[in-house]
This record gives C-alpha cells, structure tokens and sequence, in this order.
C-alpha cells in the first residue's frame, strides 16, 4: 500500500526521502515519486519501476532539496502510471506552487473534481489524489496549515496526506484521517511518514498522530492540531524501529527465508513462556478473561484463518463459544453485539484499514474488551487494543504471510490454553503436556522443512496446472483454506479449498485427470471419514497429493501421491502442514517464473479498506 516520507531540514534530504522510501518497499507498489522544494521552485522526479530506479532518476539529475515529499504508490484510482505516480502538482507542472501525496481514498473526489474542473483546474492523472492538490491550490490562502486544516473538512473518505507550497520553502503540512501517519522529531529538523520504520537512522522520536489530527512541519518547531482545529498535545514516544528487511543470506527470495526462520521465530514468539499466565497478555488480563463469556475474531486474509484455526482449538480445549468475522464483512453488517465478548483482531502488519475499522465498530457497540495478537508492537493496532500478545516472527518482507501466520497460531494456542485455565478447564497435567509440545515445535518444524526436496517434486508437476484443489477437515479445513491462499496469490494458479465432507455437495463436479487435489491427512478422528473423500476423488480419475502424519496408513499408488510428516502432533498440527503447503506454493511459483516476493496487484501493508 502507499506510503509516504517527507522532510523539512537545513541539509539535503534527497537521500533521507529515498531510504524512507526504500524501507516502505515491503508494503507493496507500483510506482513511487519524489518532489523536492528548489532554487525557489518545485522539482519532481517519478517512476513506475523500482525505488532504485528513482534513486539512479535523482542521482543523474542531482537533485537536491531541503524540504520535500515522496512517495510509493499502489494504484487505486487510475493504473500504475508515471502520470498517475505521486507527488501530484497543482495548478500544473509548470507553475507548480503545490506539492502533495496521500494514501487512503477519497471517496468524493468525483463531486470534487467536477468543481475544481470548473474552475479551470486541468486534470493530469485519474487518480482521486490530485484533486486534493488542486483542492490545497485553489483554497491557498498565504498559510498552508491553515489552508490544509479548511481543505480536509472537505473531503471524505481515508487520507495520509503531505503536502508541500512553493510560497514556503521551510513548511511541510501533513493530515491523517484513517490512515496511519506519524512525527518524526528531529533536532532542527522535523520528519513525517508512513511508519516509524522509514525513519529509522533518521531519528527515532516519534509521534502517532490520531485521527483527524493536522502538523505543522518547521524547521525548528512542529505543531499538531486535533479535528477541531484545537492545539493537540501528542507524546512523542522514543521507537527503536527494526532498521529494515535482514538480508537474504543463503536463499532466493524472503518468502523462503522466512518460511525456513519459523522454527526460530516460534521459539522467540513463546520465549519466556514457562507457564499459563493470563499476564501474558497484560496486566489487566486476568480480569478481562474472567468477565467474558465468548469470543469475536476479526482479521483478514491469512490472518482470517489463524482466527478460523483459532476457534477450532478455544471452543474444544476452553469450552468458550468462537466467532470469527472477516473485518470488512463485520464492519458494514447489522451483527448481534453482547458486553462479554472479548473482541480478538489478528494482524501483522497492525495497520490493515478493514481490521481496525472492524475493532472500532465492535467497540462502538459497546464491546470494550479487547485484545491484539500483532506482531508489530509499535502499530496502530497495539495502541487501540487494551490487551495485546505481541508476535516475534520479525519483519515480514514477503507479500504472501509465512512466519507471520504460524507465530499468530502459536499465540492463539497460547491463548486458548489461558482462556481453559481460567475456566478450570485445563489441569496441571494437561498445562505440561502442551508447554512441552509447543517448546518441542521448532524441532518438530525443522523436520518438516526438511522434506523440501519432495514438494519440489510435487511442485514441478503443480506448475502445470491452472487449478487445484486444497480438502482438509476438522483444525486443519483453515489450513486448506491458507494453502489454497499461497498457492494462488503467488503461482496465480487458481486454487480453492474445502472441508472434504463438502466435496460431493458441489466441487466434485470440477475433479478430473487435470485436477490436482491437495489433501492435508493428519492421523486425527476425522482420518477415516478424509479417506472416504480421498476415495471419491480417485473414483473420477482426480489425482492426489497427500500429506499424511507418519502413522497414518496411506500409501502411494495409482493417482495417489504421499508425503510423510515426520510426527503427528495433535492440536497444533496446523502449524507443521501449513509449512508444508508453504513450501508447496513457494516451489510452484518459482517453477513458474513469478515475482514470488511482490506477486502482481498484491501489497503487504492494507492500508485502504
Ligand atoms: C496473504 C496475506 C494477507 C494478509 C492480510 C491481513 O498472504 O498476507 O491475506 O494476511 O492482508 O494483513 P494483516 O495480517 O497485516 O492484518
């Protein structure tokens, strides 16, 4: 999703706004931009491929500025254009007195654009962006804070937005409404962006700007405005933000590194835990945990899932009734709302526009509870929930979720052990038994990542096809649906999955020779009933790849395809054959020539709804 980076300072901060935007590269884009105030005029410089090939555009044509805005964009408005790629200029590139770049959606800037096309405003691009600029333009009134705070009233929808005036060569003026945007404070010299990671090596004293909040961004002083236009005191936090993406070391892509860092970053996730505590959670945990009486997960995407694999495990071990609501169904949707619920978001990033609009609207209906399994402490997430386990799978570079995913689970099971114990639900024997199994999981992992060299078989077979198949049943139906997930979103094969008892209520009509089908066959109580299915399947001549536990009796044969997982683990098999479907999809795509790190259209960070 797009992000931004600006910057007022009495040094050239060309190279501050390009770092910026090379650490906001992992949220995904199709285009990205700089302008830069100089020599008393403004300057831009746009491209549609990489950040580094903006950086080479700069570097040719020294540009050079101490106050400025960049920015990298995923196209909603528009395609992914040099004319629709941000900074956008107003009233045109020749007299250009505005500079601006935004992220989020303005969902009136059909009326708006009809306006300022009226008044003479000639539109460069499709984007809803440029109408904001000529909006600025058009309003400008010798004071841009005062002017940006009278522009915003007028525009609906979600924005980040910087913007920057010839008439002001030390100013930088930012406002945010739905979108995430922070402060960062500088000695002389004052900083805004996406998130606190494109500042990082800049300098980490932040601010999370709130909703509605407008800055005023001077070399020597910034000033914030809430939405009423009223001085806002804003505590300005010290963040010490990962300083970007490892490198790659021995692997290809990140995907594959970080599918193989999960037996690590597992163990980090659960470091520490030496027991059930509610305090794991936070101070107030235990209080909260006692009060409720039922659970609501809201995520999106992978994250979606882990809530599905989630209520599978609370409702069977704690015995407290599960909802999982994707967030931008729940948002929009009349729901019935209960006072005891404990309100569950699941997220990566921390940021996705959907999860947290979802958590707003459970908490307008009067469900205070709540709690963040995120794996980015510093995100708008962990400040909005009251209780928050926070992930340690680290940066996430790859678009397609890995470790991301399996550490959320391991939390959620955490979770699911916390909720039993304070129900009375889970004995001290029970309590050593899991501890054992989730320390022993990083081991269990390895082994199941050991067997690379068979899926890389499987895959150069899949790469062939256009569709596929995913069945599991029971805990591991969610890990269908997230394998089904890798496979399309990097391979583009399409791929659905379903629970295997639903095969004959419809998708069976799709299996023949040409469908490959994927079956996730743990040695659980459904096993015989996955056989049954697996049996339909052969009688139409579909062919199937099984991953089955090391006990469960299946063979390979005609049409059917085995491998093994070293062990059978129970409640927290997810988290073993998901690594598998990972590397199934990750091989796949890399035997189709994809861009398996930025798969097309895809961004990491949903910043939009
Ligand atoms: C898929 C994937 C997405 C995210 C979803 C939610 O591989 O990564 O489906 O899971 O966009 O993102 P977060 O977890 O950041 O809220």
């Amino acid at each position: 999703m797009c992000g931004i980076v600006g910057a007022v300072a009495q040094r050239n901060i060309t190279p501050i706004l390009i770092e910026g935007l090379k650490r906001l590269e992992y949220r995904g884009y199709d285009s990205c931009g700089v302008a830069l105030h100089l020599d008393g005029r403004l300057t831009r410089s746009r491209s549609t491929s990489r950040v580094a090939d903006l950086e080479a555009q700069v570097q040719h044509a020294h540009l050079q500025g101490f106050t400025g805005i960049a920015h990298t964009r995923w196209a909603t408005h528009g395609a992914p254009a040099s004319h629709n790629a941000h900074p956008h200029f107003s009233p045109n590139e020749e007299t250009a007195r505005i500079a601006l770049v935004h992220n989020g959606i303005i969902e009136n800037h059909d009326e708006l654009r009809r306006h300022l096309t009226e008044l003479g405003y000639e539109f460069q691009s499709q984007t809803d962006t440029e109408v904001i600029a000529h909006l600025v333009d058009h309003m400008y009134n010798g004071d841009l804070f005062d002017t940006v705070q009278q522009a915003v009233k007028r525009l609906h929808g979600a924005y980040a937005i910087a913007v920057f005036c010839r008439e002001e060569p030390h100013r930088v003026v930012a406002a945010r409404q739905g979108s995430p945007l922070i402060v960062g404070v500088g000695k002389g010299e004052n900083f805004v962006a996406s998130d606190a990671m494109a500042l990082a090596g800049t300098t980490d004293q932040i601010i999370y700007l709130e909703e509605g909040d407008v800055v005023d961004l001077q070399l020597a002083r910034y000033w914030v405005v809430d939405a009423d236009g009223r001085p806002a005191e804003r505590e300005v936090k010290t963040v010490h933000a990962h300083t970007g993406a490892a490198e790659l070391g021995p692997y290809r892509h990140y995907m594959q590194k970080e599918i193989f860092e999960q037996p690590r970053v597992i163990g980090d996730t659960l470091e520490g835990v030496t027991g059930i505590m509610p305090e794991l959670f936070g101070d107030r945990a235990y209080k909260v945990f006692k009060e409720i009486d039922r659970v609501l997960i809201l995520a999106c995407g992978t994250s979606y899932y882990a809530g599905l694999t989630a209520k599978y495990w609370i409702e069977s071990v704690a015995k407290v009734p599960v909802n999982v609501e994707i967030a931008s169904e729940y948002r929009y949707r009349d729901s019935v709302p209960h006072p005891n619920t404990l309100v569950v978001t699941i997220s990566q990033s921390g940021e996705t526009a959907d999860t947290l609009a979802a958590l707003k609207h459970a908490r307008s209906l009067g469900m205070h509870h709540t709690l963040t399994i995120c794996n980015v402490a510093t995100s708008a997430m962990v400040r909005e929930c009251s209780l928050a386990y926070i992930t340690r799978a680290g940066v996430e570079v790859g678009v397609a979720s890995t470790k991301a995913f399996t550490t959320q689970l391991a939390a959620l099971f955490l979770l699911t052990l916390t909720l039993a114990q304070v129900n009375g639900r889970l004995s001290d024997d029970e309590e050593a038994t899991y501890l054992k199994q989730m320390r022993h999981l990083p081991v269990a992992l390895s082994s199941v990542l050991a067997l690379e060299p068979q899926i890389i078989a499987w895959a150069e077979e899949f790469a062939r096809k256009e569709n596929a198949l995913f069945l599991g049943r029971g805990i591991h139906y969610p890990i269908a649906l997230e394998g089904a997930l890798k496979l399309k979103e990097i391979s583009y094969i399409h791929a659905e999955a379903y629970p295997a008892g639903e095969l004959k209520h419809g998708p069976l009509a799709l299996v023949t020779e040409e469908m490959p089908v994927v079956t996730i066959a743990p040695n659980d109580a459904l096993l015989e009933k996955l056989k049954s299915n697996m049996q339909e399947v052969r009688a139409r001549g579909g062919e199937l790849y099984v991953f089955a536990d090391v006990d469960s009796r299946i063979t390979s044969g005609d049409g059917l395809h085995v491998i093994r997982l070293p062990e059978h683990y129970g409640l927290l098999s997810p988290i073993l054959h998901v690594a598998a479907l990972q590397l199934l999809a990750y091989h796949t795509a890399l035997a189709r020539g994809t861009d398996v790190d930025k798969p097309r259209n895809l961004a990491k960070s949903v910043t939009v709804e």
